[in-house]
């Protein structure tokens, strides 16, 4: 069922001496596509509860509708809606078993729609299936962990088979680990079954890593509505760049001059041909990804030090320039020197780049080039050497670049695990016979978990062999479709 709000405003009058009224929901137009899992994401306070609250029917918009499909349901009560609801505090009822609190909804239907007690059994034990917790019928919520209760609550939520699920902070209960399991659990069941689900939370690593699109909301004011790779590559503007993204967006005062963008006297990164530029100071958003260790590289900056996790090396240095005390960079370890004290200096990748108007925060969309156009960039080069090189090598053979490339998207099955960074020449060319070979049928895969630089994924062959696969984010795009690999 595609959900769309239209014009949806929520004024809640003022109390108290000044009575200022509150703008809770201001003006939000989007479409959640049907069967899609979108995430409400923003502050406390940001009027994430209130717009769920409009889309089930407890709060009355002031102005703006909300249809379900081609239904107007903006004047309909919520049990009329087809909605299940979990809360931000999900209360189960104490005295009552499990199987009864998820029995609770199917008790109100009336007249046509009233079940037998073995029809209602049925459903019950089906939604309990649904979330694991079949076991637990007889038991009552004390007798329960947390991340079980909430399981109880999602069943209690579906029994009615809902056309839409709406979850308020499903899991602000939970400590992390249950969270983590608890989140991968609601995108299993929301795949299961393709309930358009709108899911809450304050939480950007688990609205990445759950859903198809985040609403990035900011004080009842819509900032961006696109799917987690894209509102993380292309924010719309400062807010979202700083919300999303761990370790955050490290931020500069920098300046435009001279067809040249400056950070602390330095020019860093030129502008490209034929971009007009509006000279003067800017905001510098650098992903920690975006920092190439160069010994001469174009920035200077004072090491602090360096944190090694295996894969990856943190480089923390300062610059006078950036807004933070200190700047966090994040260097694959084989591109990693051994630097100590001292200087360390960088090139920037331009994607990685984002320029911001230093008051209101706008994007400043400027198309940025390294310094030396025709220097070769060495960090760049071996990163984007895994899975793109294996689509233009296949094109080259044929000649017809943009066909192959687009095939080979659904002809890649999942053979080998792959090697971040650099992948395996044998398996790039496992790869490569393999995509003559596969149908599209071959492969499928399991959600996604985003990452910064690389992107990892289960994925499943026909055969029930599973692997784990990471590709460079920026190429994820180019090889999944549609779950498939
Ligand atoms: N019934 C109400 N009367 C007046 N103001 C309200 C009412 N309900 C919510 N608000 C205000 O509307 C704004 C949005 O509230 P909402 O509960 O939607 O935020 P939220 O994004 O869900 O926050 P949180 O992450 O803390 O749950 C807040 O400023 C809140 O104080
Ligand atoms: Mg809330």
């Amino acid at each position: 069922m595609e959900i769309v709000l239209d014009h949806l405003t929520k004024k809640f009058p003022g109390r108290g001496k000044n009575r200022q009224e509150v703008i809770a929901v201001n003006d939000f137009t989007f479409t959640i596509p049907d069967g899609k899992l979108a995430a409400l994401l923003g502050p406390s306070g940001c009027g994430k509860s209130t717009t769920l609250n409009m889309i089930c029917g407890l709060l009355a918009p002031t102005s703006g509708e909300i249809f379900f499909g081609d239904n107007n349901v903006t004047a309909l009560p919520p049990e009329e809606r087809g909605v299940g609801m979990v809360f931000q505090n999900y209360a189960l009822y104490p005295h009552m078993t499990v199987e009864q609190n998820i029995r609770f909804p199917l008790e109100n239907f009336r007249g046509k729609d009233r079940l037998s007690k073995e029809a209602m059994k049925e459903r019950v034990l089906e939604a309990a299936k649904l979330v694991h917790i079949e076991e637990l019928l007889e038991r009552k919520p004390s007798e329960l962990s947390g991340g079980q209760q909430q399981r109880v609550a999602i069943a209690r939520s579906l029994v009615k088979l809902p056309k839409v699920l709406l979850l308020d902070e499903p899991l602000s209960n939970l400590d992390a680990r249950l969270r983590l399991a608890t989140r991968e659990e609601i995108r299993r069941i929301q795949q299961e079954t393709r309930i358009t689900t709108v899911f809450v939370t304050h939480d950007q690593d688990e609205a990445m890593s759950i859903s198809d699109l985040i609403v990035v909301m900011k004080e009842g004011v819509l900032q961006q509505v696109d799917s987690p790779q894209k509102v993380y590559d292309d924010p719309a503007n400062q807010f979202v760049a700083q919300f999303l993204g761990t370790p955050p967006i490290n931020m500069f005062d920098g300046e435009l001059k001279d067809g040249q963008l400056w950070i602390a006297g330095e020019p860093v990164l030129r502008v490209a041909e034929g971009e007009s530029v509006p000279e003067g100071p800017v905001s510098v958003g650098i992903r920690p990804e975006g920092f190439i260790l160069l010994e001469g590289g174009a920035m200077h900056n004072e090491m602090v030090r360096p944190e090694i996790t295996g894969r990856d090396v943190s480089v923390i240095f300062r610059n006078k320039a950036a807004k933070t005390d200190v700047v966090r960079s994040i260097i694959s370890a084989e591109d990693w020197n051994h630097i100590s004290g001292g200087e360390v200096h960088f090139d920037l990748k331009p994607a990685k780049v984002y320029l911001f108007a230093p008051e209101s925060g706008e994007r400043i969309r400027l198309k940025l080039e390294p310094l030396a156009q025709s220097a070769p960039q060495p960090e760049t080069k071996a990163q984007t050497a895994a899975v793109p090189g294996l689509a233009e090598e296949t094109a080259e053979d044929t000649g017809e670049a943009e066909t192959m490339e687009e095939k080979s998207v659904e002809e890649i099955p999942v053979s080998a695990r792959v090697i971040p960074q650099v992948m395996a020449l044998e398996a790039r060319e496992q790869m490569a016979a393999a995509v003559q070979s596969a149908s599209a049928a071959d492969a499928g895969g399991d959600a996604p978990e985003l990452d910064r630089m690389q992107t990892t994924f289960t994925a499943l062959n026909a055969d029930g062999q599973s692997a784990e696969v990471v590709l460079e984010t920026d190429a994820v795009d180019t090889y999944i479709k549609e779950g498939e690999l």
